[in-house]
């Protein structure tokens, strides 16, 4: 396998509206992140994924994008942004961006020309279709619920919406489209940009005609990943889009890819893949529901390693993940993957660990290092999330109360990763001065980044001992390239594996369980390289006692 700047890199996703806010109104800004730069740097991370800092209505967070060559108001200036471009530079890292090309917003100026006029050039970058049968062209449910397809006032069309209706969707098979795309994104690159994380992007290749596909929901709708799952081609558009962009610039990128073919990884992530790499999502839906999140399942424990394993295995000669256990779309992590008893630092450490030093490029995700938890509300008001907001109603429609349905929003929101970062015990979390626009977990007060600064044995000091081994000169090169190995595979609570090349053989292993266990290590242990429990010692023999929540990186 080729090797590539990226491949020994720590990623960190910054979620700007909730980071740091800089001029006291409630949102997080440039000017923020520009003043945690210092922090970013000495908790070891290089590569800084923001997500969309785009021109937008906001309507998905940003993810509806209404000019590509702008940053929103609400977060800066373009001097700003090229400001934080040097100062990451200055201090070795980079930056990546979100690459929002599904779909834009239905305030870019394109789509307001389509709407002009629903017949010419600009309508040909959407998809506008006359309906069927006095109704919309297809049966198909958007992400976000409802139907994908939006009457376009006037006319007797529609347009094509995969996720909200403030969303449509662009037309891929226009070659002017793709032309303006890469243009786009070559400029940014220009502008020194180190890659893209890019968005939902198997939704750009549609199955002509838009057939209607069997009705899987009491809406009478089928869900838009039928058509997705069906469409056949996608790797044309994404190896061109490579060859326009991404090659020439060495660029690293990482797909945000569901629904994929299985027998298609390498042409994703492979040498000559569409992409540097892509997120596995494999354990994360573990826990999806058959109808949404209120029938989404618990985790369980042997499932979730079996699912582990199986992702590590499947990619060892094809390419690299990237890893997390959680984003900004998804839970956090300790709430999801610890069980009960586990959350606590020492669990918050142990998931750090055994994740981290899996084979592929970790990403943390802002205020995993710190050990944010899942915010409980009260009410449906509480949450900002277009698509919490659907969930809701999803689940009162299916007959659950609403204390049944709060409590599926508390288990899956979004939201839940997109409170305010909690720096410290100040008002707020000390995110902002003034008012924020998500209300802050009322949990800020014990856990926050200024009380775990000086901590020596808090969950931050633990990642930024975490991520220097996973970096450091001795064992980087096996961190990043060795193989993956599982250990004690079928015994109880325990999550363990190998990281081994011809230099050294590293044992990663954490007890997951409420109580102690004793395992039998493969080779005698000859160092230990990282404790959660400030252990220091090891065993003379083989045997090696875990206590609960502990996990040990020990150099065999
Ligand atoms: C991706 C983003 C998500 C967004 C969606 C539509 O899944 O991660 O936040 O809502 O795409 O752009
Ligand atoms: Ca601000």
């Amino acid at each position: 396998m080729k090797k590539n700047w990226w491949n020994g890199k720590v990623a960190y996703q910054i979620w700007p509206k909730s980071f740091c806010d800089a001029n006291g109104d409630g949102i997080g800004d440039l000017q923020g992140i520009l003043s945690k730069l210092d922090y970013l740097q000495a908790l070891g991370v290089d590569i800084l994924w923001l997500s969309p800092i785009y021109k937008s209505p906001f309507v998905d967070q940003g993810y509806d994008i209404a000019d590509y060559y702008a940053i929103a108001e609400e977060f800066g200036t373009m001097e700003e942004f090229d400001r934080l471009l040097a100062e990451t530079k200055k201090r070795g890292m980079h930056i990546i961006m979100d690459l929002v090309v599904n779909h834009c917003s239905d305030q870019h100026d394109w789509f307001q020309k389509a709407l002009a006029d629903p017949h010419g050039e600009y309508a040909e970058r959407f998809y506008f279709l006359p309906g069927r049968d006095g109704g919309p062209p297809s049966n198909y449910r958007g992400y976000f619920g409802g139907s994908t397809w939006e009457p376009v006032p006037g006319t007797e069309l529609y347009y094509l919406h995969m996720f909200a209706k403030e969303q449509p969707d662009l037309n891929w098979e226009n070659p002017v489209v793709r032309q303006k795309i890469y243009n786009m994104v070559n400029w940014w690159l220009e502008k020194g940009l180190a890659g893209f994380r890019i968005d939902a992007i198997i939704n750009i290749k549609k199955v002509p005609g838009f057939p209607d596909y069997p009705v899987d929901g009491p809406d009478g709708l089928a869900s838009c990943t039928k058509m997705v799952e069906a469409a056949k081609g996608v790797g044309g558009f994404l190896q061109e889009l490579k060859r326009e962009t991404f090659a020439k610039h060495d660029a690293f990128t990482v797909g945000e890819v569901f629904n994929m073919k299985e027998n298609e990884l390498a042409e994703f992530i492979g040498d000559e893949g569409h992409f540097s790499t892509m997120f596995d999502f494999s354990a994360h839906e573990l826990t999806f529901g058959e109808n949404g999140w209120y029938d989404s399942k618990p985790l369980r424990f042997e499932d979730w390693r079996r699912t582990l394993f199986a992702a590590q295995k499947k990619v060892e000669n094809v390419g690299f993940w990237a890893n997390i256990i959680e984003n900004h779309d998804e839970p956090r992590g300790v709430s999801r993957y610890l069980p009960s008893h586990a959350q606590n630092e020492a669990g918050a450490k142990m998931l750090g660990t055994t994740s981290l030093l899996l084979r592929g490029i970790p990403f943390i995700f802002q205020g995993q290092e710190i050990g944010m938890t899942n915010c409980r509300r009260t009410d449906i008001s509480q949450y900002d999330d277009i698509n919490t907001k659907d969930q809701y109603q999803v689940a009162l429609d299916a007959g659950c109360t609403v204390e049944q349905a709060l409590e599926a929003c508390y288990v899956n929101s979004r939201d839940n990763a997109r409170t305010p970062v909690q720096w410290s015990d100040a008002p707020h979390g000390g995110f902002t001065t003034g008012q924020p626009w998500l209300a802050v977990n009322p949990n800020y007060t014990t856990i926050n980044v200024a009380e775990q600064e000086g901590r020596e044995d808090s969950v931050l000091n633990h990642y930024r001992r975490l991520v220097a081994l996973r970096k450091s000169a001795v064992y980087g090169e096996t961190f990043t390239y060795g193989a993956f190995e599982p250990v004690w595979e079928t015994e109880p609570d325990i999550l363990a594996y190998l990281r081994r090349d011809e230099a050294h053989t590293i044992l990663v292993a954490g007890n997951y369980g409420p109580e102690a266990r004793t395992v039998t290590l493969p080779a005698p242990a000859r160092e230990l390289l990282l404790s959660n429990l400030g252990r220091e010692e090891l065993p003379a023999g083989t045997a090696l006692t875990l206590a609960s929540c502990e996990s040990a990186v020990i150099l065999l």
